[in-house]
């Protein structure tokens, strides 16, 4: 296998028309490849070898070009009076008599979405109301919450005009980061709704400030939320399906930036953060698969939500820059995240568990 990729690439190697120095060692090794191969125009290696771990520090411009984060670029998390709300999604489903699998239903199941109130949790709780299950939308920020539980509730109305039922949406606050604020909010879920059967973890952000500088208590809230907030909601619902001795499914709102070093932005503990989420989901899942309780978690790309678009407002060459590096060459919408979830918590995927997976156009396969 490897010698003929070793073939491979020398061949190809042999028919271009300069050719690196250190090239000319392995035109010693005698290969049919070489037979016939075109001849080397003149070679410059000292320029060539520039580019190669051989040449001088600073030698080649293109060092550390892509590796490096600009700290100039800084983004702080806006107070919450300065944060567009973000709506559900409009007249999308629709009346339809389209064929697909039962086994994506979710129907007479309670799903609890945090970070439930906006930008992807909010889009990720209309998916589970359209496919059947009651929702309670968890959020800091209690008043969208409400108004975005009545919302998908209308909006399901209007989708679905001959519905002789309406799943039921519910709005409860909670922060996310405090023990007690989670169980609390636990327990007033279970007694709206009489059980919950799948967890969704949105609720998350992230800011850039370079590592060095970064102040110690915002790292702390950071963490706080995106890992603390997953953890104390994931043991917080299985500890409910244990006692009920039932399956369950949770999936983790991770982000690509937990297996990618995104640029330019400086963001060294979001990006721990999330490879903190995905490891949870699949510790957990080991830890919980006795039980039949299953935890996924989904690392989404640049997706355009209140967040990202706050940020782009205030960068505007940035959108340039991360869709340059986005192999289909857009970020994604908060939609793009409907089918994923509905999948992952559904019995459709009866069989994944402690799985990651990227809806990020391809950005972490190049
Ligand atoms: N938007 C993207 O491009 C993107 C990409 C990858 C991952 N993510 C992740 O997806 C998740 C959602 O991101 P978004 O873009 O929808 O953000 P968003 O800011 O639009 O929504 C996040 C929601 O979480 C809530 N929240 C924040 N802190 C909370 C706390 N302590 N307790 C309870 N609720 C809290 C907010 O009030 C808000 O409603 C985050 O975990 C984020 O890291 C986003």
């Amino acid at each position: 296998m490897f010698k003929s990729s070793l073939l491979r690439q020398v061949s190809r190697a042999s028919t271009t028309a300069v050719r690196p120095p250190t090239f000319a060692a392995a035109t010693r090794v005698p290969s049919r490849a070489f037979r016939g191969a075109i001849p080397l125009r003149e070679k410059k290696p000292d320029k060539i070898e520039d580019y190669t771990t051989a040449g001088e520090p600073g030698a080649s411009e293109n060092e550390g070009r892509y590796s490096r984060t600009d700290d100039s670029f800084r983004f702080e998390h806006p107070d919450e009076p300065n944060y567009p709300p973000s709506a559900p999604v409009q007249g999308r489903g629709g009346f339809h008599f389209r064929r697909t699998l039962a086994s994506f239903s979710l129907e007479d199941k309670v799903g609890l979405v945090t970070g439930g109130a906006r930008g992807l949790g909010l889009v990720m709780s209309q998916a589970l109301h359209l496919s059947g299950a009651d929702v309670a939308i968890v959020d800091l920020n209690k008043e969208e919450a409400e108004k975005q539980a009545q919302n998908l509730m209308d909006e399901f109305r209007k989708e679905n005009p001959g519905a002789e039922h309406v799943p039921k949406v519910t709005a409860h606050y909670a922060d996310v980061a405090s023990p007690d604020s989670v169980n609390a909010c636990i327990e007033e879920c279970i007694r709206d709704h009489g059980k919950i059967d799948h967890l969704v973890t949105s609720a998350g952000f992230t800011e850039n400030f370079d590592a060095i500088s970064y102040p110690h208590d915002r790292i702390q809230k950071l963490w706080g939320v995106n890992v603390d907030g997953t953890y104390l909601f994931a043991c917080g619902v299985a500890r409910h399906l244990l006692e009920r001795q039932v399956p369950g499914s949770m999936v983790f709102i991770g982000s690509m930036s937990g297996a990618i070093v995104n640029v330019p932005q400086p963001q060294a503990p979001y990006n721990a953060a999330k490879a903190a989420v995905r490891h949870l989901a699949s510790s957990l899942a080991v830890e919980w698969a006795h039980a039949h309780i299953r935890v996924n978690c989904i690392s989404p790309g640049y997706m355009l939500t209140a967040l990202t678009k706050k940020i782009l407002d205030d960068n505007p060459e940035l959108a340039d820059k991360w869709t340059s590096l986005i192999p289909v060459g857009k970020m994604g919408k908060p939609e793009d995240l409907m089918g994923a979830v509905t999948f992952l918590l559904s019995e459709a995927s009866g069989y994944v568990t402690g799985a990651e997976l990227r809806v990020d156009g391809g950005y972490t396969v190049t």
